[in-house]
């Protein structure tokens, strides 16, 4: 049997999944998604995403399409279906199907769709050797804390940096800050032994594994600050790296071509991937 999506309810032949034309997700892009990672057959912070996804639903006025508790055994049921045992969840909650009108429909209820896909770990090559990233300007909306679909720049910025044939593009505000990835959250580790990563606020997406690092950073001493960084300083940066749920955590060697420190990852990178990687498999032996 192939892999299959659930749709509002039913779990369908992924092949033939569908909504309606006029969900308001496919009209207006008005929802919000989640992506969970999923490994060894264990949903890694969990209870973060879906924290996550309801502060997207209560920002934007969207019901939970189902309740938390329904939700968590429909992800674990899409799963065992799938048999995904590595890789991530993806979901997305619109504001339902309604006749195409910008002001929020009266009866709509919010739709739910579900995804697994299977996902290699990045690649040793990318561990090693890091990626390179290339700078573009953040064109986005003034509320990136919320998770949602409307992704046409972030779409737009990832496009411009693989045709610069870099992985991932950091986006710059007008006044030289880097906000984060198109797709990912940026940090750098400054000369002094800094890691520093952009505040939680409303221009960025609060993502849930910078969270975990930073969590996980301070209870291993190393120094951490959270605040602007500006390209410059990026391009004087010993080291640099990306986090997210699909790539966990991987260095960043290039910024618009030029080598961050000597070109080739650093301890402290490592240091944080490793304890990174720990807590993951913390998560799997105390969910088996
Ligand atoms: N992206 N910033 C942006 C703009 C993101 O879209 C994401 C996640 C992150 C990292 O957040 P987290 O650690 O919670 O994954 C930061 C997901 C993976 C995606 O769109 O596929």
């Amino acid at each position: 049997m192939g892999r299959l999506a659930y749709v509002n309810g039913r779990y369908v032949p992924h092949g033939h999944a569908m909504v309606h034309i006029e969900d308001r997700g496919y009209q207006f892009a008005d929802g919000v998604y989640e992506v969970v990672p999923v490994v060894d057959g264990v949903l890694i912070d969990e209870e973060q995403h879906l924290d996550r996804l309801g502060y997207s639903l209560a920002e934007l006025r969207i019901d939970w399409p189902v309740r938390r508790a329904a939700l968590k055994l429909i992800l674990r049921e899409l799963m065992a279906r799938n048999g995904l045992r590595r890789g991530i969840i993806y979901f997305q909650v619109t504001r339902g199907v309604a006749p195409r009108d910008h002001k929020f429909p009266c009866a709509a209820k919010s739709a739910l769709v579900i995804t697994t896909k299977r996902l290699s770990p990045p690649s040793a090559a990318m561990i090693q050797d890091g990626v390179a990233v290339s700078t573009q300007p953040d064109i986005r909306w003034a509320r990136r804390d919320i998770k949602s679909i409307s992704l046409l720049p972030n779409i737009l910025a990832k496009q411009a940096a693989v045709e610069a044939k870099a992985f991932e593009a950091w986006l710059v505000k007008a006044d030289g800050i880097v906000t984060e990835g198109s797709s990912t959250n940026a940090w750098i580790v400054t000369k002094a032994g800094e890691v520093v990563t952009h505040a939680r606020n409303h221009d960025i997406l609060g993502g849930v594994t910078r969270q975990a690092l930073l969590e996980l950073v301070t209870s291993a001493g190393i120094k951490l600050v959270e605040r602007s960084f500006t390209v410059t300083e990026a391009f004087a940066a010993s080291e640099a790296f990306l986090t997210s749920s699909s790539a966990f955590i991987v260095p960043v060697t290039r910024i618009d071509g030029k080598a961050v420190g000597n070109g080739k990852p650093g301890p402290i990178t490592q240091k944080l991937r490793e304890i990174y990687v720990e807590g993951v498999d913390r998560q799997i032996r105390a969910a088996s």
